[in-house]
């Protein structure tokens, strides 16, 4: 089969669908040390990534490689343990695949989370990030190469890639759980990695008007607005950005520091979802989440 058409993510879509009792509309892409949401999951089908036909295979370290579906609260869920990034030799199009199969499966909203490292001077470790928008100025787009018309058109638009109405909500919820100490909200600016950026990157990025800096999440959110799922994105800031302070970075730290502030992150998540209205759409009426029962 040809690869990267639409046949070939509905092979994958439909190996999936096959072996799921019910179709869930949310998705949520656990970033790392976020594995936590999928402990809160009841009624678990694991689906492995191995398993999948023309599936990529999780190579990050603390990215676990499966698919979970199962249930938050009321909620039917798709969890993807493990995400993909380009350091790991993937192509930003062969980035796109993992969200495609989601559209195929029915999802209409998509949670994206990832560990970031703080450009904002104001931002502290432990804090979380909604993001509000993002700037990639390197590499190309995920949807180069021929357009798959049935997911969407050639040019599309990416005004408001993180739905306005999800950041609201989030917002809303942050309000209730007492989270606003360590919520904040701002521009997520990609790097391919794997090195850690540079100081003078980093006081670039400032410039340019990045708060916070990751490896992953905008291949995924640009796929998400050309076929038309409405994404909420956080960041988990799990250090200051290279040069912020005289602490050198490491992987492991970042992946223990995640670890700290994991549980808090979802907690913050599992109720997002459980306010989520039941078509996984956060509203109906102007900003108003609605309530699911
Ligand atoms: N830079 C890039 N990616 C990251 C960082 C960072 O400082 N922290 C966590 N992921």
């Amino acid at each position: 089969m040809e690869k990267y058409t639409l046949e070939y993510y509905q092979e994958s879509a439909d190996y999936i669908s096959e072996r799921i009792t019910e179709r869930p509309k949310i998705a949520i892409i656990l970033g790392s040390a976020l594995g936590g949401v999928a402990d809160r999951v009841e009624y678990k089908i694991t689906i492995s990534y191995k398993d999948i036909p023309n599936m990529l295979q999780s190579t990050a370290p603390a990215h676990k490689g499966e698919y979970v579906f199962g249930k938050i609260g009321q909620q039917p869920v798709m969890i993807a343990s493990g995400r993909f990034h380009h350091y790991e030799g993937y192509s930003y199009e062969q980035l796109a695949g993992p969200i495609r199969i989601m559209k195929l499966l029915g999802i209409e909203t998509l949670i994206v989370t990832n560990a970031a490292g703080a450009v904002n001077l104001d931002y502290k470790v432990g804090d979380i990030m909604l993001i509000e928008d993002h700037i990639k100025l390197n590499g190309h787009s995920p949807m180069r190469g021929p357009n798959i018309d049935e997911l969407g058109p050639r040019f599309f638009d990416c005004t408001h890639i993180y739905k306005p109405e999800l950041l609201a909500l989030a917002r809303s919820r942050a309000n209730a759980l007492n989270l606003n100490d360590i919520l904040q909200q701002g521009v997520y600016y990609f790097c391919p990695g794997p090195n850690f950026e540079t100081p003078a990157e980093i006081r670039a990025i400032r410039i340019l008007g990045g708060d916070a800096v990751g490896m992953s999440t905008v291949t995924e959110t640009l796929t998400a607005a050309h076929c038309g799922i409405d994404v909420l994105g956080l960041s988990m800031i799990t250090n200051m950005a290279a040069g912020v302070t005289s602490d050198l970075l490491s992987g492991q730290d970042v992946i223990d520091t995640g670890k700290k502030t994991a549980g808090i992150a979802a907690d913050f998540i599992c109720d997002i979802v459980k306010h989520l209205g039941g078509g996984g759409k956060a509203y109906s009426e102007g900003h108003a989440p609605q309530e699911f029962s």
